[in-house]
């Protein structure tokens, strides 16, 4: 065994975790991050770290993936290596980083690593320092034996993988290197070492730290009280009513504490968390509604290296989208990051970095379908020798983040399996009884799940055996067995606070809400955001209103993880050297990897925004959907909206206090209007625009056309309909427009096709096998190599008929209709398809017309929902009105190129001279891109536009969901009538 796979010495010399805070007045703080000399070994082992020569310079902080050294790796349950605990393969890299430091001499000199992985030792002009494990957990090391004034050479050496490396199995890309700050301390002799702050929301405060340590607390301006500690370390401070902490309004208190000429300043706050009858998380007494996300570090150019500014950016955007609740998945983030959350109002889950999800592919396929197999012992959460490094990963997080006011519950890591290691971290939390919340998802899922799971099999096996009369002992007692396995199971369960699930649908929702309802809900994961989405967000808002016990979650996750080479963003699988990879399942963020927003963010944030208006019967009933703020404290405006154009406007002046409703006379005479008329209703704080609700108040009239008949004519098959500046022609083979002429103009490129096939989106991943032929048949419709069949086609009068059916290769007719077409002298032609879907069917991606229109990138403009992209089930972002655009303006550029740029509630569309009329609406798509290049790509530098501008009209599309790992897309977002009746009218512009 290496020393780097011994169990029982993951660390040597590293100090015991404190507090985090950067000291000052005498104490010295010297950031090294900068310029080192670097040596990479890829045979770590057969290399002295010590004297390896270190020829080349690299940043700190950096990864050899994202440096040079090593390509990157992206990984999501399997490990990149052998399941074989302790063991790690036997050809291990090493990165060796030197350079010299300063040492002033003040006093005592250390050494803080905030982030290496995954495993470091740190020599000191030659000599060992220590060594330490636990990538995303902090290290610091005395270097005062080693280090007295003046100028010495800091070698660290560290290792690509070590035992702690089975404990960090999340699904990302794998870095090494030194990824985060480091930096050098130097301080006074008798300074203090940790500091321990509980508020409490009477006022009172407790700090224990070092004994005649002089505290004071001030409100920023105002001095509040003063202390000084006892000989145990101990000094109470009170505040007369205090300003209570909540994310709304992030009240914070400064306390400084003095000693031996140093001053640490820390940032506290007065809040309290309890659980309340209805098992409703409530602080400071209110029961709250958490809507959040999960964070990773990740950045397209440095991996897991992330500026402060680019840290500090993405939590002030996920303010921006109304969010009050971050996830640090799935393991302690920068110190810096919870600084910012406790002053910019975000409660956190802080997570410990422990994940060993690969332990279910250990036996490949054969085991898979189990998951989490627990009980056996391969699993490492219930070795006792693996129990010490679980107790000191969560201590080692809790320790260093114990004062942050804004920590809401500490989670004991992810997708681990739950067992007695597990059991020891939740026992070392309790026994620090600091008010926080306990969230374990593996203790809510794996063993309630799995204990179910053996009882039902039991029972089965004991009804079996009891009606063969034999065996019926060895049956009960293995009935016996799995309904303690259940009990303990259950057990478990109650030593959290929280019941944590990942990707529960709605009616699992429901049914624990309803039914289960022991603890608070909270859903540590939902939302699967992976490239086109989510859909669905509204649904999950609307249950979280409706049910007290449901505490809310995390949306998986916040930005997509990619690295940007060659022009375009790269993934799973394209580098060389991935040994085993999960393709772009990394791709799965609700903004872009450069941050940028896509539709699903915006989504997200108007179903977190915190209010809702309904109109009904002439009056707005308008929801504070905040926790602690009246809507005395913000703007409320609205704006009416006839036909897309403004016709009035003004300001709603409500004082709602938060979860209340008021209730207003529509502010508005209710119009009259063609195409829609709609109430905008928008909420803004000290500006900010917070949301935009939107209210239809009056149904369109219908378009339907009459007017003089436009006499036809027939030549070898195709049906002509002519006027003095137009001509339509109908193909003989699939009673369709195969020619639009206007003033003597082409439009089409391409003849028009009804079809069923849109570019899978990534939350189709598991399910485009149903509709798509690909390389291995699964039995597909095939819609994606479709047949047009025309059995007849007829002329009467200026009506034509044709009759039709749509089939994929190999396979009966999806569609059997009738396609009419009644032509007006004024070029006009009203469209009707009706006709039905094969009973055998699959329900559809969508279904609708396409053509291809001579013209890369015409512009358009329409009515209908924008300027976004929009589905059935993704549209709260996108108000009906009148938009303009192009095809390469509605590009959406998702990392795998997919089907976008959908728009819904169509009214009427103008293109080259064109204009559809829906009646009702429809849905329109304008893409420079065909349906089968944006199948065909897997970058965006593969999209190869053809000159033509691709458009769609389609009846209907299926929502978008987030099926990629959540729950299959909800049946009412799913098109799957059988009968379809659609009509549209096209008119030329002339
Ligand atoms: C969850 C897991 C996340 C991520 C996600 C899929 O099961 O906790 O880390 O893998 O699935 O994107």
């Amino acid at each position: 065994m290496r020393f780097y796979e011994d169990l029982q010495n993951t660390s040597v010399g590293r100090l015991p975790t404190r507090s985090y805070y950067i000291p000052e007045g005498k104490a010295k703080y010297t950031l090294l991050n900068g310029e080192f000399s670097f040596g990479y070994y890829p045979d770590g082992d057969r290399v002295d770290v010590c004297a390896a020569p270190c020829n080349d310079r690299v940043a700190v902080p950096s990864t050899w993936q994202n440096t040079g050294y090593e390509q990157p790796n992206y990984a999501n349950v399997d490990y990149p290596y052998p399941v074989d605990p302790p063991y790690v393969p036997m050809e291990n890299p090493v990165g060796i980083y030197t350079r010299e430091i300063e040492v002033c001499g003040i006093g005592r000199t250390y050494l803080v690593l905030e982030g290496v992985s995954s495993e470091a030792e740190v020599y000191l002009d030659g000599q060992f320092v220590g060594r330490t494990q636990g990538s995303h957990l902090q290290a610091e090391f005395d270097l005062t034996p080693f280090a007295a004034k003046g100028t010495h050479t800091l070698r660290i050496a560290v290792r690509k993988w070590c035992v702690g490396s089975y404990l960090e199995d999340q699904d990302f890309f794998r870095c090494n290197g030194i990824f985060r700050d480091l930096y050098l301390l130097e301080r006074p002799e008798g300074h203090i070492v940790d500091v321990d702050i509980r508020t409490h929301i009477s006022g009172k405060v407790t700090v224990t730290t070092a004994p005649a340590t002089v505290l004071t607390l001030s409100d920023g301006t105002t001095l509040l009280a003063t202390a000084i500690t006892d000989e145990r370390g101990v000094a109470l401070l009170q505040v007369e009513k205090p300003v209570l902490w909540n994310p709304e309004k992030p009240y914070l208190y400064t306390l400084c504490l003095e000693k031996a000429g140093e001053k640490i300043t820390q940032k506290i706050g007065f809040r309290e968390i309890t659980v309340n009858a209805q098992k409703a998380i409530c602080v400071n007494g209110v029961p709250v509604k958490l809507k959040g996300v999960n964070h990773h570090d990740t950045s397209p150019t440095g991996g897991w290296v992330m500026t402060d500014a680019e840290l500090r950016r993405d939590l002030e955007l996920m303010k921006e989208l109304n969010m009050n609740i971050v996830r640090t998945s799935h393991y302690p983030p920068t110190p810096k990051f919870l600084e910012w959350c406790d002053e910019l109002g975000l409660y956190v889950v802080l997570e410990t970095d422990i994940e060993t999800h690969g332990f279910c592919h250990r036996h490949g396929k054969a085991l898979f379908k189990r998951g989490y197999d627990v009980e056996n012992p391969d699993w490492i959460c219930n070795r006792p020798a693996w129990e010490k490094e679980y107790v000191e990963r969560m201590e080692r997080a809790w320790e260093r983040d114990k004062n942050h006011i804004s920590i809401l519950m500490w989670s004991t890591g992810n997708e681990s399996g739950h067992g007695e290691n597990h059991q020891a971290m939740i026992r070392y939390l309790r026994s620090k009884e600091d008010g926080r919340l306990i969230h374990a998802e593996d203790a809510s899922r794996a063993h309630q799940q799995r204990w179910k799971r053996e009882v039902e099999k039991a029972e089965e096996q004991y009804r079996i055996a009891k009606a063969l009369q034999e065996k019926e002992d060895q049956a009960a007692e293995k009935l016996a067995a799995a309904k303690a396995g259940f009990e303990k199971a259950k057990a478990y369960e109650h030593k959290v606070d929280v019941h944590s699930r990942m990707y529960l649908s709605l009616d699992g929702v429901r049914t624990y809400c309803e039914q289960v309802a022991e603890l608070p809900l909270f859903l540590c994961e939902y939302a699967h955001a992976m490239g086109n989405g989510p859909g669905g967000m509204w649904d999950y808002m609307d249950l979280l209103y409706r049910y007290p016990n449901f505490a809310g979650g995390c949306i998986w996750e916040w930005a997509d993880h990619a690295v940007w080479r060659d022009g375009a963003y790269r993934y799973g699988g394209d580098f060389p050297g991935e040994l085993t990879h999960d393709s772009n399942f990394c791709v799965d963020g609700m903004v872009f990897p450069d941050r940028s927003f896509k539709a699903g963010t915006l989504d997200i944030k108007e179903a977190y925004a915190p209010f809702r208006v309904y109109y009904k019967e002439g009056k707005l009933e308008i929801r504070n959907l905040f926790d602690f703020t009246s809507f005395a404290e913000c703007e409320i405006s609205y704006c009416l909206e006839v036909d897309g154009k403004q016709v009035a406007a003004g300001q709603l002046p409500l004082t709602t206090p938060a979860h209340q409703t008021s209730v207003v006379d529509l502010p508005v005479a209710l119009p009259e209007c063609r195409y829609g008329a709609l109430l905008k209703v928008t909420l803004k704080q000290r500006g900010a625009l917070l949301g935009t609700a939107c209210c239809e108040l009056a149904n369109p009239v219908a378009t339907v056309a009459t007017g003089e008949p436009l006499t036809l004519s027939c030549e070898q098959g195709y049906v002509y309909a002519k006027g003095s500046d137009f001509c339509y022609r109908l193909s003989p083979k699939t009673g369709m427009f195969d020619s639009i002429c206007l003033q003597g103009e082409e439009k089409l490129a391409e003849p028009m096709q009804l079809t069923a096939f849109r570019a899978p989106i990534d939350n189709e991943r598991k399910e485009r096998w149903m509709w798509e032929k690909s390389g291995a048949d699964r039995g597909a419709e095939n819609l994606n190599r479709q047949f047009t069949h025309l059995y007849d086609l007829t002329v009467e009068g200026n009506v034509v008929t044709a009759q039709i059916s749509l089939a994929g290769v190999s396979r009966a007719p999806y569609f059997r209709g009738t396609l009419q077409y009644t032509f007006f002298a004024d070029g006009r032609v009203q469209v009707t398809l009706t006709g039905d879907i094969k009973k055998e069917c699959v329900w559809l991606q969508r279904f609708g017309f396409e053509m291809s229109l001579l013209g890369e990138d015409l512009p358009f403009d329409y009515y209908g929902r924008g300027p976004w992209e929009n589905y059935v089930d993704l549209y709260h972002h996108a108000p009906l009105g009148r938009y303009e655009s192009t095809p390469a303006r509605e590009y959406v550029p998702y990392v795998r190129p997919q089907e976008h740029g959908n728009h819904t509630g169509v009214r009427e569309l103008n293109v080259a001279g064109l204009t559809f009329l829906g009646a009702p609406a429809f849905e329109c798509n304008l893409s420079r891109y065909s349906t089968a290049a944006l199948t065909a790509a897997e970058h965006t530098d593969e999209l190869v536009a053809d000159g033509n501008t691709h458009l769609r009209l389609d009846y209907k599309n299926s929502g978008i969901g987030s099926a990629s790992c959540g729950p299959a897309l909800e049946e009412q977002y799913r098109l799957q009538e059988k009968h379809i009746e659609f009509s549209f009218t096209l008119a030329l512009q002339k």
